[in-house]
């Protein structure tokens, strides 16, 4: 009786642990990741679909990942595909084991991921000579056509030198090291040293860099390398050492937040905190090998230190794919023991190019903290993108110097670290530090954090003060990090109470865009009762998601205006951008209305301020507000994102009534305006009311209302319309106007109606007839996800909601035919190099 019971034990033991060493091999192998009901049996489904079990997917629970050798087209991918058209249809007779297949998706090689370090200004540079004489001066500035070189001051050079008695810091790098003390720029370092002299120095916390390995060996580094929260997802081994010639990046990274205070190089920010790596940028992964770093070792590496992402071209437009959202959420729900990991990423080095980080869909994530660069005078670097996602800046490269921090090899530093890569690392140092002094903070804790403490810098530069009175600019974000600061809010600070969220619904706008300074506006007004049932108190992330055709991409823009009449440049024109196309279910974030109450009316303004031969149309828009909930008995987690949420674009969920649709005068240059409009109004504007003459005037009026109440843009007091100025007024009184203009009205809708009807029923029939991936899978994912109750209607929330991670929907779920063909034909690098080069 027994002895089979043991026998069937010691085969699932067996069979675990044999699909354990995570193998992965691109070249010779395909991968599929499945999602399964939790009652479902892998081992079933593998033989069934005649696919080798590889083990579950990383830390995503009921995820699992097959493989099979590569062959052109493999006998599952029919069964896979024929299993979607059967979920469709709800039939799942005969379907064994495999009625257990909620979700599945061929993995394909992913567009490598870059790095975000820039060539140095002086790549030619001696390595310094350990134990180099205090302020010898940077030979770096040579290069730099600055007559004023620095000079340390006197002073400041004696407290560095009572400091390193004090602390036994003998490190002989530690004098380079500007960013920590600097005695050149004073004030011009991240305030570090007084959070040390309180002892607290990373202790218990712990940072991993996902990035091309990091040199536990190294004698700088070893003492606070973290095996357990180690892997190396390129090689599949445990150690993540470095090995391409080019493997120094993530060693490097490693130095700024923890090198070991030991006479070896310098110190870390946090250098007696505990030290990881999880390498997948040396080859070619998948998104299962991106989504399972991301959530490796969860509970113990409380940071993810990420200096890399898509190509800071200025036409990139990318964003993670589904697996890499999922399991973003999953550590923000489940991670650091519910509390939330804390993703740190690198702004983007694409100033240069016209970048801007909301184009980058794992910089512009509420998820993560956007750490872009400053130099060491304090001043904007040439690299460092812009963006309303920003959240913060700290030092890096410039004016004639880098970070200074350890290198690959036994005893080697390095000099030249730069780009937004370097700044991201500082920050991960310092949120060690808070997490160190306050371990019970969530991630939304340490965002606030950063809102509140963050110092604001070049103050004559563009900066809005926010509704709670902080500056907030799009280059900056709300300043530069200062650790004192940051560790004594952590401190002190009270807690959030969970996150709550506030959905529009989809709003259809469907008309052209009109070319020049003016644009088009969209409103969506919150009222106190949806932010009541929303259980939702006060405002922290603002998510817009949009569809806009447009045969340039590159010549659109879109600000956000919130109730508080606060400007956030959710995109911006990109000279680079040639895609034709507009931007396709994409989703923009603002950390600028942190604090706001929510209440009253949100605009978009979407703009084509290139009068050119390429125009479009703004199809629909949605708004997210996320914050703090009021009632955190009864506040649910946000469900997991799914793959695709089209559909609901056709639901509508709400009554339209509250959308409007006019042309506001506006200022044709955007991004690099400064000081003059701190709270951009937004005038209400005849479409045809021509010649620039009368924007500038209306212009500088909106700018006098400066701080008058925002004025709801449709309506004009004065003026005998009741709409904006284009519609006739047929020379009746307004009330007149009223009926006429109603009377139409209900005529329109009515048609509306008709039209929407037939055009659902179409779109029914056809999605019936189409064989593409569709996910009413996902109904039954929902209802497992939430205990089986109400999946269905919690299941069309969830799936206004799959967004939360911003971008756009991922590929579909299977290869066609011709995808899969492609795929087989091509040298992956090849494809690697054009999925990069090529916008989404
Ligand atoms: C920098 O740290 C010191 C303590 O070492 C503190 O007094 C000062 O206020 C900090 N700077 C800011 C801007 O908080
Ligand atoms: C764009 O321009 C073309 C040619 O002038 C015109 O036919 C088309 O209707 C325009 N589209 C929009 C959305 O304005």
């Amino acid at each position: 009786m027994l002895l089979p019971k043991c026998l069937g034990l010691l085969a699932l033991v067996c069979f675990s642990s044999a699909a354990n060493p995570r193998i992965r091999n691109h070249d010779t192998h395909d991968y599929y990741a499945l999602h399964l009901r939790s009652d479902a049996s892998p081992q079933q489904v593998s033989l069934a679909l005649g696919l080798d079990y590889e083990g579950k997917l990383g830390e995503l629970p009921d995820h699992h990942t097959f493989s099979s050798p590569r062959r052109r087209r493999h006998a599952a991918d029919a069964i896979l595909e024929d299993l979607r058209r059967r979920r469709r249809k709800r039939d799942f007779t005969g379907m064994g084991a495999l009625e257990g297949v909620l979700w599945s998706q061929k993995q394909k090689t992913k567009a490598r991921m870059v790095k975000r370090n820039v060539l140095p200004p002086m790549l030619n540079r001696a390595p310094p000579v350990p134990g180099s004489k205090e302020d010898a001066k940077p030979a770096a500035v040579a290069n730099v056509p600055d007559n004023t070189e620095p000079v340390a001051n006197p002073e400041a050079v004696a407290q560095r030198t009572d400091l390193a008695r004090e602390l036994s810091i003998e490190d002989p790098i530690f004098n380079e090291q500007w960013h920590l003390f600097n005695t050149m720029q004073l004030g011009h370092d991240i305030n570090v040293t007084g959070v040390w002299k309180q002892g607290i120095t990373g202790e218990g916390a712990t940072a991993v860099m996902v990035d091309d390995g990091i040199d536990m060996y190294s004698d700088d580094l070893k003492d606070n390398y973290f095996a357990k929260g180690s892997y190396d997802f390129n090689e599949q081994t445990d150690e993540p050492k470095p090995r391409l010639k080019d493997d120094r990046h993530g060693t490097r990274c490693a130095g700024e937040i923890a090198a070991v205070k030991n006479g070896v190089c310098g110190v870390g920010v946090a250098y007696n905190a505990r030290i990881g790596g999880l390498r997948i940028l040396s080859k070619i992964i998948t998104d299962e090998d991106e989504a399972s770093a991301m959530n490796y070792a969860f509970q113990d590496n409380q940071i993810y230190s990420c200096s890399w992402g898509p190509p800071d071209d200025g036409r990139s437009m990318d964003a993670p794919g589904i697996l890499i959202r999922k399991a973003v959420v999953n550590a923000i729900q489940n991670g650091r023991q519910g509390k939330g990991n804390i993703y740190v990423f690198a702004a983007g080095n694409g100033r240069g190019s016209g970048d801007n980080c909301n184009f980058d869909g794992y910089t512009n994530s509420i998820y993560t903290i956007t750490v872009g660069g400053i130099d060491r005078k304090g001043k904007q670097t040439y690299y460092s993108e812009h963006c309303s996602a920003q959240l913060v800046v700290t030092y890096s490269s410039g004016s004639g110097d880098a970070i200074h921090t350890t290198d690959v090899g036994v005893n080697q530093c390095y000099a030249n670290h730069g780009g937004t890569s370097a700044a991201a690392p500082l920050g991960a140092g310092i949120f060690a530090l808070a997490l160190s002094a306050r371990p019970e903070l969530t991630w939304r804790d340490l965002q606030q954090i950063l809102v509140l403490t963050s110092v604001p810098i070049n103050e004559d530069e563009d900066w809005d003060t926010t509704y709670i009175g902080r500056k907030f600019s799009h280059a900056y974000g709300y300043g530069k990090l200062d650790a004192y600061a940051v560790v004594e809010k952590a401190k002190t600070i009270d807690l959030l109470k969970p996150q709550a969220w506030l959905n529009s619904p989809w709003m259809h706008v469907k008309h052209p865009i009109p070319q020049g300074v003016e644009g088009l506006l969209s409103t969506f007004e919150v009222t106190e009762d949806q932010m009541t049932k929303a259980n939702l108190e006060r405002v922290e992330h603002v998510t817009v998601s949009m569809n806009i055709e447009h045969t340039r991409r590159g010549d659109l823009s879109v600000e956000l205006r919130s109730p508080t009449n606060l400007v956030s440049h959710l995109s911006v024109t990109r000279r680079m951008d040639d895609a034709k196309q507009g931007y396709i279910d994409w989703t923009f974030m603002s950390v600028a209305h942190w604090g706001e109450p929510g209440v009253g009316k949100w605009s978009v303004v979407v703009k084509d301020t290139e009068v050119n031969e390429h125009n479009g149309s703004f199809t629909d828009w949605k708004l997210t507000l996320w914050g703090e909930c009021i009632d955190p008995s009864s506040q649910e987690l946000l469900p997991m994102p799914k793959e695709d949420d089209d559909d609901n674009h056709d639901v509508i969920t709400a009554s339209p009534s509250f959308v409007s649709v006019v042309a506001v005068a506006t200022e044709t240059d955007l991004p690099a305006n400064p000081t003059d409009h701190q709270h951009r109004p937004v005038n209400a504007k005849p479409i045809s009311s021509g010649p620039q003459t009368t924007t500038t005037a209306s212009m500088s009026a909106s700018t006098t209302a400066t701080n008058l109440p925002s004025e709801p843009p449709v309506e004009d007091k004065e003026s005998p319309h009741f709409l904006p100025h284009y519609f006739p007024t047929f020379g009746v009184s307004k009330r007149t106007q009223v009926w006429i203009y109603g009377a139409f009205a209900i005529i329109v809708l009515f048609c509306a109606g008709l039209g929407t009807y037939f055009f659902v029923q179409h779109r029914k029939r056809r999605r019936s007839e189409r064989e593409d991936y569709e996910f009413e899978v996902l109904d039954d994912e929902d209802a497992a996800l939430n205990g089986g109750v109400g999946g269905k209607k919690k299941g069309r929330r969830a799936g206004e909601l799959y967004d939360a991670f911003a971008g756009e929907s991922d590929e579909e779920g299977l290869l066609s035919e011709e995808d899969e063909h492609e795929y087989r034909d091509e040298d992956p690098a090849e494809r690697g190099k054009k999925e990069g080069s090529d916008s989404y």
